[in-house]
């Protein structure tokens, strides 16, 4: 069975008390730090820079994973990769030189991933993949927290599950698929059955009053469907 990751992204958390949010998340178990980076250009909202990327490093030992919505990507790769980000996520739409973008990013040290909208193929993977460390699947629009999961993404993930592993296989590096938008404690088994490992939360971790119990809800319907996946391939 695979390993399940749960990233709640700092998009839903109370802005004014940050630290406070983040240390209470890494408390109540989040694998890693989901900070989702927005310029008003490529998506119509605006978030943080490096500078509160830089100030959030201190308050937690989990990795972060640092989503970046921004056009163009390159100037803010550095930056960030500077400010303690683990890994850093782009959109190929937002970078003129998609392959440099990459090297850029493991350049300086940082784990990368690409990120793909509703509508982005995954044909963009073509000629990149064995380069990646993520794939980041959006299941929402970006832009926004607390959208409703688009269903067509789970023949999405079914179609990338297969190529994942065939290019794990390949290559013998970890490849790893991370789901954002959406998700919950209601559909988080069925996004984990057609092929996610890391799943982004947002306001289904920060909207609860206890994060322990939020994430509690997320991990218990993993265990829940890998047990059921057990008992069937012992069926067999
Ligand atoms: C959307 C962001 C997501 C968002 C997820 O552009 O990339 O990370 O915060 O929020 P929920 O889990 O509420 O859909
Ligand atoms: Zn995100």
């Amino acid at each position: 069975m695979r390993d399940f990751l749960i990233a709640p992204s700092l998009l839903s958390a109370d802005f004014a008390r940050l630290a406070e949010e983040i240390r209470d998340v890494t408390a109540a178990g989040a694998d890693w730090i989901h900070l989702d980076v927005m310029d008003n250009h490529y998506v119509p909202n605006l978030t943080v820079g490096p500078l509160v990327c830089a100030a959030i490093r201190p308050h937690t030992r989990v990795p972060i994973d640092v989503h970046l919505m921004t056009m163009p990507v390159d100037p803010l790769v550095i930056g960030f990769a500077e400010a303690g980000a683990n890994t850093i996520s782009f959109h190929p739409e937002a970078s003129l030189h998609v392959h440099r973008t990459i090297e850029l990013i493991k350049t300086h040290g940082a784990r990368v991933g690409l990120a793909l909208n509703p509508a982005t193929p995954l044909a963009v993977l073509d000629h990149v993949i064995e380069r990646l460390d993520v794939v980041l699947v959006m299941s929402v629009n970006p832009g926004f927290g607390g959208q409703a999961f688009i269903p067509e993404t789970l023949e999405k993930l079914r179609v990338l599950r297969e190529r994942v592993d065939a290019t794990m296989q390949r290559t013998g590096r970890p490849l790893l698929i991370e789901v954002d938008g959406g998700v919950k404690a209601s559909n988080i088994a069925p996004i984990a059955a057609a092929g996610a490992d890391v799943f982004v939360a947002g306001s289904a971790v920060f909207g609860a009053d206890d994060y322990a119990q939020a994430m509690g809800a997320l991990r218990g319907a993993l265990a829940q469907m890998s047990e059921a996946d057990e008992a069937l391939a012992e069926a067999r």
